[in-house]
């Protein structure tokens, strides 16, 4: 494919890194991947995404297992690739609200200094176009004026996960304005579907479903979430990737949400009803660091990106349970 580019990938072996990498390639493009396949939920699964990825494209996908905190080793890989990397798309990142309150260091050196180690290699690249990167709804932490507008102050985070992720879109803004390397910041409103996360909630619920035990409920099912379907997260990522900002300094935050709104109690009851399974429910209170909604206006991507979802939660929710019932044989 004669515009086809080779884009640096971080997170490659993660649920989106994974999607993003796939429909990259599907588009004919090139793409080196690195994961430090992190042990904060089941390993296996980020090996048999990678298996996928080398399976389908054993022309387009080259992966190294690293660290992005290594600054030889990222150093070492950015000099070895064919073509100069122009483009990142940087998804690597310790994610998840309620873990930070029992690891933070590991968000720090990930999410603060792994960024920044990225930055600086976008720096130093002759020619450098575009650095696309994940922050999070959780930006908007006690912004309770709904839906959360990219207008809208996100100085009070409520977990060191979303401080850190704040602190990217503030490292990378300042990037943009002393080097001029276009960067772009995409929140992700609580994203799922197949090949998902195991610490998040669907893949939760279906497991303990599926095995008879209680699913947790917390702050007593009164949460709403605006559920983003991951094929849909992906085409906001190509989208944005095709747009580097432009101007004095070329730095942009978009939303990615379903902009849906969805009471928590909804979700599951599609759960129950794609599993043909009723739930037994354990209400517990609001967990720590949690927000009780959130809903995200998405006219800027829709504008500038021309994006928008297109799965609802009830074709979604089916599509996971039919991998998820696949993978694991159920
Ligand atoms: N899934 C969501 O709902 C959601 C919502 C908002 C933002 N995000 C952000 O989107 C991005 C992708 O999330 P995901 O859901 O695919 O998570 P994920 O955990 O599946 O993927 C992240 C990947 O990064 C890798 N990684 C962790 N630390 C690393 C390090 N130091 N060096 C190299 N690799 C490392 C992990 O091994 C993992 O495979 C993250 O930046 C996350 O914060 C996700």
């Amino acid at each position: 494919m004669s515009n086809s580019n080779t884009i640096f990938l971080t997170g490659a072996a993660g649920f989106i890194g994974f999607h993003t990498a796939r429909a990259l390639m599907t588009q004919g493009h090139y793409v080196l991947g690195v994961d430090s396949i992190s042990p904060y939920y089941d390993t296996a699964l980020k090996y048999a995404r990678l298996q996928l990825l080398k399976d389908e494209f054993p022309d387009q996908f080259i992966f190294v297992k690293g660290d992005i905190t290594d600054r030889p080793l990222m150093e070492k890989v950015w000099a070895s690739a064919t073509k100069p990397i122009t483009k990142v798309v940087h998804l690597a990142a310790q994610a998840g609200v309620r873990y930070s309150l029992e690891n933070p260091y590991e968000y720090v050196s990930t999410n603060v200094m792994g960024h920044l180690v990225l930055l600086e290699l976008a720096r130093h690249q002759k020619g450098f176009q575009h650095f696309v990167y994940a922050s999070t709804s959780s930006v908007y932490g006690a912004n309770t004026e709904l839906p959360f507008s990219e207008d809208h102050s996100t100085d009070q985070p409520m977990a060191l996960y979303a401080a850190t992720k704040k602190a990217d879109e503030l490292m990378s803004r300042s990037y943009a304005h002393l080097f001029k390397i276009p960067a772009t910041g995409l929140r992700f409103f609580t994203v799922y579907g197949p090949w998902g996360r195991p610490d998040m909630a669907l893949f939760i619920f279906t497991k303990k479903i599926l095995a008879g035990e209680p699913i947790p409920v917390f702050n007593e099912g009164k949460m709403k979430r605006d559920f983003t379907y991951v094929g849909d997260i992906v085409a906001g990522i190509l989208a944005a990737l095709n747009r580097a900002p432009q101007g004095d300094v070329p730095h942009r935050v978009y939303n990615l949400g379903n902009h849906k709104s969805e009471p928590l109690m909804r979700y599951i009851g599609l759960l129950e009803e794609s599993l043909g399974k009723k739930a037994v429910y354990n209400m517990m209170p609001m967990q720590a660091g949690d927000v009780p909604e959130s809903f995200a206006d998405i006219s800027r991507a829709q504008a500038e990106l021309e994006w928008t979802p297109k799965t609802n939660i009830d074709q979604g929710i089916k599509n996971f349970v039919e991998w998820y019932k696949s993978y694991y044989a159920v």
